[in-house]
């Protein structure tokens, strides 16, 4: 009888710690998140490099509105509609975290309800109230928020020095690691577990997760010290920022920068932010070469080969389904008559379908492809350049060459396919820009292969 009542007691006390630990994130007064405006009332540049980045605009993004609202249509699937509901966690996380939106359809139909601080999508309280993760995906955060302004607690950063007289300040070495950015940067289906986005798995496998503090660069050895002038890939200078972290704040080494600048740049220019479009061109420009091999044209065939040297994870990475990174070949004899080409757009924007596309494709379980991320169980097609790493690709030329061939190829990337977004936002609405990441030009005189 006793040890049944001790049983009964034991699984009462553990009873909240069960459900707390199947929802893992628990619930928080949205009263306890500071705006980023009171940040930036002290820390005034790094609020003005954040604003506008991609995670002030994670939450108001057309795109991810437009694909976020289309996948839901039409899901009768209880797994499928659990993950297309799910995308507020991480694009609109103080909404998720203090429950509202918890879901898309929230999102969608009652947004007067959802509060101006959530808008302002991945911002300065959410990350520096963060003390670790319960797992490096789908934003499984810790927090430890303060109490609004008036207590605002203790916001943890990479000073093992740092005074305020606003906030309490405190060294955390999980803001120094890459695994901070893992938590949202892997994306798994909720149900399923498909691999969405890897980009911090394919860091953690790559040379620049070394364990020599000398060669090791983490995801902010490149992306925060990203300036305008100072891509700061793995092909170029790092260099240290030093400056300030906040006004009347001493002279520190290197101040983290907060553009967080990836491959977009159509977002940020519909924002008014030509700056952060110019970076993420520049960002794209070092990070991949390419380059021409000629030894099989008695074969009738070109090679291209394409090295990633700046990216510290796939190129492309993350949405690595829509992103569109390609090779346009274009082979003229000396009177600069077309030949050959592959990967020219039309005119709409269109590539041409035998076009070698570097993506991933998403698959329905029976080895048929699927667009929408809601319904993908297998992966198909995973083909892209590893960090440090490189890929060759070969194009078969027509008969019946001329003697000297002018062979010019081109890197280039654009956020999604033009198709895509005409289909989303309606024809007209959206031209992506396309970026030319590396080029190469090259005459090479047939006969003498
Ligand atoms: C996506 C998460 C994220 C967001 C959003 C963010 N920070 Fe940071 N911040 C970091 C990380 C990570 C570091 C430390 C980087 C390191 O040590 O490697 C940092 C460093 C800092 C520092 C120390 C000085 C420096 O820059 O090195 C201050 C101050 C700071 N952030 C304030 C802010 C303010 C203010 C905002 C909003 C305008 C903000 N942060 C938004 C992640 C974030
Ligand atoms: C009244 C001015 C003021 C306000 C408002 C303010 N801070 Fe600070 N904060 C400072 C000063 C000063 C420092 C010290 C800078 C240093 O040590 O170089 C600091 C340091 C920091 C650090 C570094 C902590 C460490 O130990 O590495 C972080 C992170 C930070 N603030 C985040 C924030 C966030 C987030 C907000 C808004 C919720 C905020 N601050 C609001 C003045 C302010
Ligand atoms: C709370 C979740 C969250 C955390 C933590 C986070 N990110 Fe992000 N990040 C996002 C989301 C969501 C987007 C995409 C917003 C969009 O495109 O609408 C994004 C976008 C970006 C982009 C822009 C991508 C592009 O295509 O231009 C970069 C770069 C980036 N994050 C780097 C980082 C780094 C570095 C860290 C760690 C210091 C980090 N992120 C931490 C959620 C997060
Ligand atoms: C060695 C430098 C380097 C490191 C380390 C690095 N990146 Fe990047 N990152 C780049 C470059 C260069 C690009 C531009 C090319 C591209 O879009 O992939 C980029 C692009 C991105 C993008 C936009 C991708 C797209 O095409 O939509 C995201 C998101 C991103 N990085 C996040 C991260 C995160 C998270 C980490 C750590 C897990 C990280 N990066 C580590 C250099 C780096
Ligand atoms: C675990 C975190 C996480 C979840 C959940 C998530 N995303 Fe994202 N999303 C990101 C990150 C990180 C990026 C930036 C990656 C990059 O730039 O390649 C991003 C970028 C995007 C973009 C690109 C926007 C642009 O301007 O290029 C779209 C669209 C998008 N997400 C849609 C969705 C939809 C729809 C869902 C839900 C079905 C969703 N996301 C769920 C983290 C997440």
């Amino acid at each position: 009888m006793k040890r049944i009542l001790l049983t009964a007691i034991a699984l009462f006390i553990s009873y909240p710690l069960i459900i707390f630990s199947c929802s893992k994130i628990p619930h928080f007064e949205l009263s306890r998140f500071i705006q980023p405006e009171i940040c930036g009332g002290c820390h005034d540049e790094i609020y003005e490099q954040w604003k506008t980045s991609m995670h002030n605009l994670s939450h108001v993004d057309e795109l991810y509105r437009v694909a976020a609202f289309h996948y839901l249509k039409g899901l009768t699937d209880p797994d499928e509609i659990k993950e297309a509901e799910h995308c507020v966690v991480c694009h609109a996380p103080i909404g998720y975290f203090s429950g509202f939106p918890k879901k898309v359809s929230q999102e969608r139909d009652n947004a007067s309800k959802i509060a101006e601080i959530v808008k302002k999508g991945v911002q300065c309280d959410f990350c520096h109230s963060a003390t670790g993760a319960y797992a490096i995906y789908n934003n499984q955060m810790k927090l430890d928020p303060g109490y609004g302004e008036a207590n605002p607690g203790i916001k943890r950063g990479p000073f093992k020095d740092s005074h305020s007289d606003f906030h309490k300040s405190e060294f955390s070495e999980f803001h120094t690691s890459s695994e901070i950015c893992g938590v949202c940067h892997d994306v798994r289906h909720v149900a399923f577990g498909t691999k969405l986005e890897t980009t911090y798995e394919e860091w953690s496998k790559s040379p620049y997760n070394a364990k020599d503090p000398k060669e090791r660069v983490t995801c902010q050895g490149c992306h925060m010290y990203h300036r305008p002038g100072v891509p700061a890939t793995g092909s170029t200078e790092r260099p240290k920022n030093p400056g300030v972290a906040a006004i009347g704040g001493p002279p520190r080494e290197h101040i983290f920068t907060h553009y967080f600048v990836g491959g977009n740049v159509a977002i940020p220019l519909r924002h008014g932010d030509a700056l952060k479009a110019k970076m993420a061109e520049e960002r794209l420009k070092h990070a991949a070469r390419i380059s021409i091999i000629d030894s099989q044209l008695h074969n009738r065939k070109i090679g291209i080969i394409i090295e990633n040297i700046g990216a510290g994870h796939y190129l492309p990475t993350g949405l690595t389904d829509i992103r569109q990174m390609w090779l346009e070949v274009v082979v003229k004899d000396i009177k600069g008559k077309i030949i050959f080409s592959s990967g020219v757009a039309d005119s709409k924007g269109y590539l041409p379908t035998d076009t070698v596309i570097f993506n991933t494709v998403f698959g329905d379980g029976k080895g048929k492809a699927v667009s929408n991320i809601a319904k993908a169980r297998e992966i198909l097609k995973d083909h892209r350049i590893p960090p440090k790493g490189k890929v060759e690709e070969f194009f078969v030329l027509p008969n019946f060459l001329p003697e000297t061939i002018a062979v010019h190829a081109r890197l280039l990337y654009r956020s999604a396919s033009q198709k895509l977004v005409d289909e989303l936002l309606g024809e007209g609405k959206l031209r992506l820009p396309i970026v030319v990441m590396a080029e190469v030009k090259k005459d090479i005189s047939v006969k003498k292969q």
